[in-house]
């Protein structure tokens, strides 16, 4: 087997560092990083059904593609149950933060489509059931190939076990809605490797997943983005020079925060189809920082690669804190060296009086950013919630160089398409 020595011609790529001293410059409710609030009298795509990660269809490019003037968006999607004994409380009513927290375990992918790139109409599963292999269907990317209307679900077929898979089926349309046909064979691709990304047997707490498939602008070929974190038996790592960065005096303690090791991994097609794959690398350590960088993406600008990845407050190591939003870093080239966005990495984070009120950003080509509504205060004090399950109001944001802005709010899910594809 060649190396990637050999077959990239040069010593692969060290991955960048996101270090302690970037996140300490990580400020929650600066405005120019921050999502508007969102009211509580929000509206809900659907009572039967909880909906989070948000993945609209695309083509390899990362242009948000509608088919026939239909705009159609896959989510993460479980049942709601209001009715259900297993979530009546003893006051005999309905727990619905318990029901939204169990949803992971039971997270099915659904399709939903729109003439007006909001006002979503659900469509139903992708997959019948017994098609998936494990029991839950994360997040990863469907992709438009062709005119034909053929469609490659990236997804993650979790527990047990972390695969990314795909499964191949069609887009059909007609005057009245859209359908998916076929998605009745899932392809293995690929799991973590234990040597660059860390296996369950690693670390129980790991995380290998949420596929991103794209063609590189410059080089043409086909590469996936996905989470990970570094190889390495659990607190094992090391949080040396590097990870820490330039800190000023008094800022030199990392306590516990070699059990953080999040990563941004990428894999290289080997053929045409993206039916084999090698992993390269990660792209992005975020080693001593952060544990989680979920739904890794890219938005091509300038002659840039724009990368954003999800994080949570609660995944930061010892020392460093940040709000749930999207994060972002840039390189003159794929393998980078990548740099924070706006010096921290923060590009859009939550408001420290609603910590939780959005989530799983995803950063459109067009500036627009899609997330969904988790939780918003209903009271003063904070105690009071209103679990979302729902799309959230889309935010648009300016990028430009090495900063980003928040410049405008748009209306609850609006995934506007950037090109339309007439199907033959
Ligand atoms: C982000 C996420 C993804 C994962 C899914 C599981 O919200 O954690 O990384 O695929 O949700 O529900």
């Amino acid at each position: 087997m060649k190396s990637n020595t050999e077959k990239f011609g040069k010593a692969p790529h060290q991955p960048s560092l996101w270090t302690r001293a970037d996140a300490l410059k990580v400020h929650a409710d600066d405005p120019t990083t921050t999502q508007p609030l969102v009211s509580a009298d929000f509206p809900v795509l659907s009572n039967e059904v909880f909906i989070w990660d948000t993945m609209p269809l695309r083509d390899l490019d990362g242009n948000i593609t509608s088919v026939d003037g239909w705009s159609v968006i896959f989510t993460l999607t479980a049942d709601r149950h209001p009715n259900d004994p297993e979530y009546i409380d003893e006051n005999g009513n309905y727990d619905i933060t318990r029901d939204w927290n169990d949803r992971h375990g039971r997270a099915k992918m659904y399709y939903w489509f729109s003439r007006t790139g909001k006002d979503w109409k659900l469509g139903g599963r992708v997959m019948a059931e017994g098609v998936s292999p494990t029991a839950r269907e994360w997040a990863g990317t469907p992709i438009l190939l062709n005119e034909q209307g053929d469609v490659d679900l990236y997804y993650t077929a979790v527990t047990p076990g972390a695969t990314i898979v795909k499964v191949r089926g069609r887009v059909v349309t007609t005057e009245h809605g859209v359908s998916m046909v076929g998605f009745e064979k899932v392809k293995p691709l690929f799991e973590a490797d234990g040597k660059m990304y860390q296996t369950e047997a690693q670390n129980p707490f790991w995380g290998f997943r949420d596929p991103w498939p794209f063609r590189d602008p410059n080089d043409g070929k086909l590469y996936m983005l996905f989470e990970g974190n570094v190889a390495g038996e659990r607190g094992s790592h090391k949080v040396g020079k590097a990870e820490i960065g330039d800190v000023p005096p008094g800022y030199e303690d990392v306590g516990n925060s070699r059990f953080q090791t999040a990563c941004v991994g990428i894999a290289v097609a080997r053929d045409e189809d993206g039916d084999d794959w090698e992993m390269l690398p990660p792209l992005l350590s975020g080693v001593g920082v952060n544990d989680q960088t979920e739904r890794p993406h890219f938005v091509f600008q300038d002659g840039k690669y724009y990368l954003f990845t999800i994080s949570h407050t609660f995944t930061y190591a010892d020392g460093v804190t940040g709000p749930d939003g999207v994060y972002g870093f840039v390189a003159d080239s794929l393998f980078g060296p990548y740099v924070p966005l706006n010096g921290s990495g923060l590009v859009l984070g939550n408001p420290s009086s609603q910590p939780f009120q959005t989530y799983s950003h995803c950063v459109m080509p067009n500036g627009l950013v899609t997330s969904f509504i988790d939780s918003v205060p209903t009271d003063e004090s904070g105690t009071q919630i209103r679990i979302g399950g729902t799309e959230a109001p889309t935010v648009e944001i300016k990028i430009k160089g090495q900063q980003t802005f928040v410049v405008a709010e748009y209306d609850y899910g609006y995934i506007p398409p950037m090109l339309d594809v007439t199907l033959k």
